[in-house]
């Protein structure tokens, strides 16, 4: 893993850290990680921006049905065009100590400024051999801009052959995975449509799970 240093903006500001999340694979969980991430990371204090560039707009949503729920959403919210995301995640990094980017299911060029921009691209796998065949394309785009990865087990389904499965051939593969996964929990799909993270419901084991996520991505991001 690469040490990502803090960049300073032009006025000698550090900038925040940023979080792109991708894999082309659709329905994989980047939406689902973004937010619960995003909300993580505000209960420790850090200023977070959450940046939306997939046309579908999801993250979007999400903050939106927060933002009528809730007096403040406790994040800030940005949404860009593939083009778009240096200059809307500069001005979200100058502002916020991490700015996570939320990606379409795709690995194309469009991916491309989303990952440049990144200190760390997250790329989350959920528990099946298409996820599992899908992370190839991802992984090289990053690795073609420098970028250090880690990937996320998500919707795993713990103590399933399948989850074994999955898990032993991501450890094949020349790339990190995160050690703390994030399980297939209803709670997830629950407080998605509610525009809040598992984490601002009653105590439930996804508590853990996202405080554990949290603190290795801290450290990733810090490159220890
Ligand atoms: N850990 C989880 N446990 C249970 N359900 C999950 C989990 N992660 C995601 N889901 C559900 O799976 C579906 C797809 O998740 P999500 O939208 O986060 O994926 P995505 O990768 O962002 O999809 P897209 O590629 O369309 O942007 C949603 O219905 C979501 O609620
Ligand atoms: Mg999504």
């Amino acid at each position: 893993m690469q040490y990502a240093a803090m960049q300073q903006s032009a006025e000698g500001d550090s900038l925040g850290q940023v979080i792109t999340i991708a894999q082309q694979k659709g329905g994989a969980g980047k939406t689902t990680l973004a937010v619960n991430l995003a909300v993580g990371f505000a209960r420790q204090g850090k200023s977070v921006g959450l940046m939306d560039i997939d046309p579908q707009g999801s993250a979007g949503r999400w903050f939106m049905t927060r933002l009528e729920t809730m007096a403040d959403p406790g994040l800030e919210f940005s949404t860009a065009s593939a083009w778009g995301v240096p200059y809307e995640c500069r001005k979200l990094a100058e502002r916020c100590d991490i700015v996570i980017i939320d990606t379409p299911p795709k690995a194309d060029s469009d991916l491309r400024p989303a990952l440049r921009a990144a200190d760390l691209v997250l790329v989350p796998v959920a528990t099946s051999h298409l996820d599992l065949w899908a992370v190839e394309a991802v992984l090289q785009l990053a690795e073609r801009e420098g970028k250090s990865t880690l990937m996320v087990m998500t919707r795993a389904r713990a103590g399933t052959r399948l989850a074994a499965d999955v898990a032993a051939k991501l450890a094949e593969m020349q790339a990190d995975v995160a050690r703390a996964p994030m399980a297939n929990r209803i709670v997830y799909a629950e407080t998605l449509g509610q525009g809040k993270a598992a984490i601002e419901t009653a105590r439930n084991p996804a508590h853990d799970e996202v405080a554990a996520l949290v603190a290795e991505i801290d450290l990733a991001l810090r490159g220890v």
